[in-house]
C-alpha cells in the first residue's frame, strides 16, 4: 500500500490531478503505470517523451514490463521534447543517444518511430516546422511526459517562453547549462548554448500531460509553477491551462507546495 494523496483543482474547465507519494520509487512506479495504461489503450499510441535523470528510472520500469511480456511497443510512435543544437545524434550527450540507450533499443519499437528533433539540421527553423508537421501527421500526442528544470522549464522552454510558442530553436539558460553539466564533464561551458524544443503551445496540444518531479531540488520551482501567477517566466506554470493534466511528485518535491497550498 502506498500512502498517496490526490488533489483535484476546483475549476470545471481545467482538471489538474496532483498525486503525492512518500518516495521517488513510488512516484516513478505510478508514472510508469499511467504510461503503460496509455500505451495499452490505443491501437497506435503516440507518446511525447522527455529526457533527464528523472525519466531514466521511468524508462527502466517500462523496459522491465516489456521484458515480462506485459507491454508492447510495436505500434507506438514517439516524439521527444527537445535536443541540443550542434551535438551529433551519435554523441554520448545527445538526447538521441539517451533515448536509444534507455528505451528505443531496449523494446520492440519500430525503427524510425521514435522521433527526436535534429539539432544538427542545416536549417534549424525548417527542422522545427517539419517536426510540428510530423506530430500533426501522427494524429497528435496522446500523452506527453514532462519533467521540470530548475528554471521552471518544460522541454527547453526557458524563461520567457510564451504559452503559444511552437517547436523552435532556443538559447539555454545558464542555470540549465549548469544543471545539465553532468553529461559534459561537469563543465557548464561545454553544454551547448542552444537547443531545439517543442513549444509551450505544442505541449499544450497533447491530449494528456503527465509531469513527474522527484527530490527536494524541485520543491521551490514546483511551488512557483503550481501556485504563483501563471507566467512565461516559468513555462511549467502553463500546464495549469490544460484540461487533463496529472502531476506526480514524491514528498520531497511536493514539500513547499504542500506547505503553501
Ligand atoms: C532537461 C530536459 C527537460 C527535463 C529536465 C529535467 O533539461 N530538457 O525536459 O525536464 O532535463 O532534468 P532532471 O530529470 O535531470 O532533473
Amino acid at each position: 500500500m502506498t500512502a498517496s494523496s490526490s488533489f483535484a483543482s476546483q475549476s470545471s474547465e481545467h482538471h489538474m490531478n496532483i498525486i503525492t507519494v512518500p518516495t521517488s520509487t513510488e512516484a516513478v512506479e505510478k508514472a510508469a503505470t499511467i504510461v503503460a495504461d496509455e500505451i495499452r489503450s490505443h491501437a497506435a499510441p503516440v507518446l511525447g517523451l522527455a529526457t533527464g535523470r528523472t525519466m531514466e528510472s521511468l524508462y527502466a520500469l517500462l523496459v522491465a514490463r516489456y521484458r515480462k511480456g506485459a507491454l508492447d511497443f510495436s505500434s507506438m510512435t514517439s516524439f521527444n521534447l527537445d535536443e541540443y543544437v550542434g551535438i551529433a545524434a551519435s554523441a554520448p550527450q545527445s538526447y538521441h543517444t539517451y533515448m536509444h540507450e534507455h528505451l528505443f533499443d531496449q523494446v520492440n519499437m519500430q525503427a524510425g518511430h521514435g522521433h527526436v528533433p535534429d539539432g544538427m539540421a542545416a536549417d534549424l527553423d525548417a527542422e522545427c516546422a517539419a517536426y510540428e508537421d510530423r506530430i500533426r501527421a501522427s494524429g497528435g500526442i496522446n500523452l506527453q511526459l514532462l519533467g521540470i528544470g530548475e528554471t521552471g522549464h518544460i522541454g527547453f522552454n526557458e524563461p520567457p517562453s510564451a504559452f503559444d510558442t511552437r517547436t523552435r530553436p532556443v538559447v539555454l539558460d545558464p542555470i540549465t547549462r549548469q544543471q545539465n553539466a553532468g553529461m559534459f564533464g561537469n563543465n557548464p561551458d561545454a553544454v551547448p548554448e542552444r537547443a531545439l524544443t517543442m513549444g509551450v503551445g505544442t505541449i499544450l496540444d497533447a491530449k494528456r500531460l503527465l509531469l513527474l518531479a522527484v527530490g527536494g531540488g524541485k520543491a521551490a520551482i514546483i511551488r512557483k509553477a503550481l501556485l504563483d501567477p501563471m507566467t512565461p517566466d516559468i513555462s511549467a506554470s502553463a500546464i495549469r491551462l490544460h484540461k487533463d493534466c496529472t502531476i506526480i511528485m514524491d514528498d520531497a518535491a511536493a514539500a513547499e507546495w504542500k506547505r503553501a497550498a
